[in-house]
């Protein structure tokens, strides 16, 4: 019955073209792993993330050549512990009244190696995982109903992370007239920013050569939408169209000012409107320069980045704009400006919104070329597709004016041959060819090998992962006269979770398969974030760093590689249910200029510690502060502005945070006053030792969410005590149901080493939180969250609006 009336839903959005294209979403699917018993989903779909996490999953028997080891050995979780290795098969059917003249399947991506069959005829297939591509299935398509089927397979020991599986990204169904605008093709860019006035160069290509004389009309719009240009082509014969625009001091995209306007072109024969097609774009350009290091707009500035992997936590790769619009919003919060998206290719929705909500990105592509990292890795399939995809990446994103680079490879092994060296100049003249707006970046980790092979020279900028110590030596000795920090501080932590006594740490982990949310335990490859900020605060023509990672991802649980139930990272600067750690404010101190901020760790709750050295740190951007356990002072420190960077031996504390190192614990209240450059008392922050829990608090980042069926609410629980402290030791188990119009999607707690499935309505708090996604049907109204801690016999609630 559900899918009939589906069927007569669509069957209406398919009335005959009449020369306006049309954007099918095709969300509704069949699903099967055997390609039997099908059941019904909606895409974007992963279909690994409900588990169960298994140790056997994707085991890999190798040495991590990255984390500079040398012998095999079992490593589990690396890729997740998930169920996503093997065979998919999706299908849906797509009712037409009438055959369209024109007719492009288009993926934004789909795990993996997607073969798409529409009416048992194969359309094509593309391998890589992670691009978008586009199927002509004009001819393929009948009146009536039509079958589409896309059967996918994921290889074992084919990733590094989790991969995900699925159709795990949008698929619509773009339907044109025959001569039509090309998006793909057609390219909207800012030529040149001088004195108050920016060219914006239009370039539209079509689908064809018109078979009549056509007109094209293109309107730009403001984003009131107040027309500011119109112009109109007539007699138009070729396929290729040229236009050009000036605008007088035009609003100008950064992230801090991410105005976008909007091309409208229409394609019109003898006044009838034959195609019209709708372009975002922003005025604003990129260089980099020896002198100026990377420029924006003509401004010098470092990118204060982060890198980030695909998934979603909880959700998985399944692409959600709720999720990805929080996770850039809580970035901007810290500071933060940049994103890399490590290491493929994003999704359109997220350079969408990377756009609209002003976020710069360095975007990837790959991760291997020849050589491969892992046995099933992209190395089978480059020789065959990287230009095609690497192609694709650029057609499909060089219209977002938040991409500002394109990175050709992330550690590429084959880095330090004179072959690597060709290959990157080969994909830096294709870059280069579809787009010479932007330039080209490579993340380079054997720094020295790189460098004599030839390779760095061919990049336009020089990105290092890691490696501080070769920076200097490699400035020196490269042409571009800059260095960018491709990838910096692996640190791991565990939010909430310390460990005694917190001593930079690069080799020693726990038995609990946590790390110290002091933020000294880190990557032997690596380094701690302090000697980043000094990297860049010291030599100038660094121009900006992307950390590793913004959030914590599904796979790579790095120390714990070898530790089971260990299953996903411990990079992150917020955890995988997007809590911040301790970390956060460490990267906020230093990053964020508009906000102060002061914050304490670690907790003090301690029963059993009573007596013992129990350091405290505070991440500040104040440059000293006092520090009182029951009003009785520990002294008062300034940051020490004199420590420089001891080229990656993490040595250097007390340049960005303030440390008293040798606080006795006793219960009570921790408190920090913190006093200006003026020496003037700025601002104070209390943390008080809790008592039992008494009370579910419950905090929702929206509490009105659009009733389309794919928005969500993320709701942080906690428990307090009777003063109404968070308790941030609680481990309860809590209970969620939903009542109303929506419904449980999935919770997290940010515990790498928790085996409970995300998407079961139950889940222990991990250092006293977890977040609840509550997610939209269909219907407007109310839907009410509840949690219930058995153990305590409390309960909350929470009422979010569908609207
Ligand atoms: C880098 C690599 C990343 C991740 C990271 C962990 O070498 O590029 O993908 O593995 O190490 O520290």
């Amino acid at each position: 019955m559900k899918f009939t009336l589906l069927l007569l839903s669509l069957l209406a959005a398919v009335a005959p073209l009449q020369g306006q294209r049309r954007e099918l979403m095709l969300r509704h699917w069949q699903f099967s792993r055997e390609n039997a018993h099908f059941s019904e989903v909606t895409v974007p779909h992963d279909w690994a993330i409900s588990g169960p996490f298994d140790k056997q999953a994707d085991m890999q028997t190798v040495a991590i050549v990255q984390n500079g080891e040398t012998e095999k050995s079992e490593i589990t979780g690396r890729t997740g512990a998930l169920p996503w290795i093997g065979k998919g098969y999706y299908r849906c059917t797509l009712p037409l009244k009438a055959l369209p003249q024109r007719a492009l399947l288009c993926f934004d991506g789909a795990m993996s190696e997607p073969h798409v069959f529409v009416n048992g005829v194969e359309a094509g297939w593309w391998a890589y995982g992670y691009n978008a591509f586009r199927l002509d299935v004009t001819r393929l398509l009948q009146r009536g109903d039509n079958l589409i089927e896309v059967h996918l397979e994921n290889r074992p020991e084919s990733s590094r992370w989790y991969p995900g599986a699925g159709i795990y990204r949008p698929v619509t169904l773009l339907l044109t007239s025959a001569t039509a605008i090309d998006d793909w093709k057609s390219f909207v860019r800012t030529e040149s920013l001088q004195g108050g006035v920016a060219t914006v160069d239009v370039l539209t290509k079509l689908t064809e050569r018109p078979k009549e004389q056509l007109s094209l009309v293109s309107r730009v719009r403001d984003e009131e939408g107040k027309v500011v240009f119109t112009t109109r082509m007539d007699n138009v014969t070729s396929d290729s169209l040229f236009t050009q625009f000036r605008f007088t001091n035009p609003r100008l995209w950064s992230p801090e000012t991410p105005y976008l306007y909007t091309l409208e072109r229409q394609l019109l024969s003898s006044g009838r409107v034959v195609d019209t097609q709708v372009q975002r774009f922003g005025i604003r350009t990129v260089s980099v320069s020896r002198d100026k290091g990377f420029q924006l707009n003509g401004v010098s500035r470092k990118f204060k980045g982060v890198c980030l992997h695909h998934d979603l936590g909880p959700l998985g790769v399944a692409l959600n704009k709720a999720a990805l619009i929080r996770q850039i919003k809580l970035l901007k919060e810290m500071g933060c400006d940049a994103i890399r998206t490590a290491h493929n290719m994003p999704s359109a929705m997220q350079m969408d919104l990377c756009d609209s909500l002003g976020m710069m990105v360095m975007a990837e592509s790959f991760d291997m070329w020849k050589y491969p990292k892992c046995r099933n890795g992209y190395a089978i399939y480059f020789d065959e597709w990287a230009e095609r995809d690497l192609t694709n990446e650029l057609l499909h994103h060089r219209n977002h004016p938040s991409i500002v680079m394109w990175s050709i490879g992330n550690e590429i092994p084959d880095q330090t041959s004179a072959w690597g060296a060709q290959q990157a100049r080969r994909f830096v003249n294709l870059c280069h060819r579809l787009d010479p707006t932007r330039p080209v970046t490579q993340g380079v980790d054997m720094v020295d090998g790189a460098v004599k092979a030839g390779l760095v020279s061919e990049l336009d900028v020089p990105g290092f992962n890691y490696r501080l110590h070769r920076y200097d030596a490699a400035y020196k000795a490269l042409p571009q006269g800059f260095v960018l920090g491709s990838e910096t501080a692996s640190t791991f932590s565990s939010r909430g979770v310390y460990h005694f006594p917190p001593v930079p740490n690069d080799t020693m982990y726990c038995a609990d398969g946590q790390c110290n949310s002091y933020d000294v335990d880190y990557g032997s490859w690596s380094n701690l974030p302090d000697d980043d900020f000094m990297m860049q605060d010291d030599r100038p023509w660094t121009i900006g760093q992307f950390a590793w990672t913004g959030f914590d991802y599904l796979g790579e649980p790095t120390p714990y590689d070898r530790y089971w139930p260990s299953r996903s990272s411990y990079f992150g600067i917020f955890d995988l249910a997007g809590l911040p750690k301790d970390r956060y404010w460490l990267y906020r101190s230093v990053w964020n200029t508009e906000e102060h901020t002061l914050h304490l760790l670690p907790h003090w709750t301690w029963p059993g510690r009573e007596g013992k050295v129990t350091p405290v740190y505070c991440y500040t951007d104040y440059p000293s502060a006092e520090l009182f356990v029951n009003g009785k002072s520990q002294g008062r420190i300034f940051k020490n502005h004199l420590s420089t960077v001891t080229l990656g031996k993490s040595k250097n504390l007390d340049r960005y945070r303030l440390r008293w190192n040798n606080v006795v614990y006793e219960p009570g209240e921790l408190k920090v006053v913190a006093y200006d450059d003026n020496r003037n008392k700025a601002a104070e922050e209390t943390v008080h030792t809790t008592g039992a829990p008494v009370k579910i608090k419950l905090e929702a980042d929206r509490k009105m969410i659009h009733a389309d069926g794919d928005d969500i609410a993320f709701v942080t629980v906690s428990l307090l005590d009777k003063d109404g402290n968070e308790v941030p030791t609680a481990t309860d188990e809590l209970l969620f149901s939903v009542e109303g119009k929506g419904k449980f999607k999935a919770a997290c707690n940010g515990d790498a080493t928790s085996l409970e499935p995300f998407t079961e309505p139950r889940m222990k708090l991990f250092s006293g939180k977890l977040v609840v996604l509550v997610q939209s049907i269909t219907k407007k109204g109310t839907m009410t969250l509840k949690v219930t801690d058995k153990s305590r016999n409390i309960a909350g609630k929470i009422k979010i609006k569908a609207i």
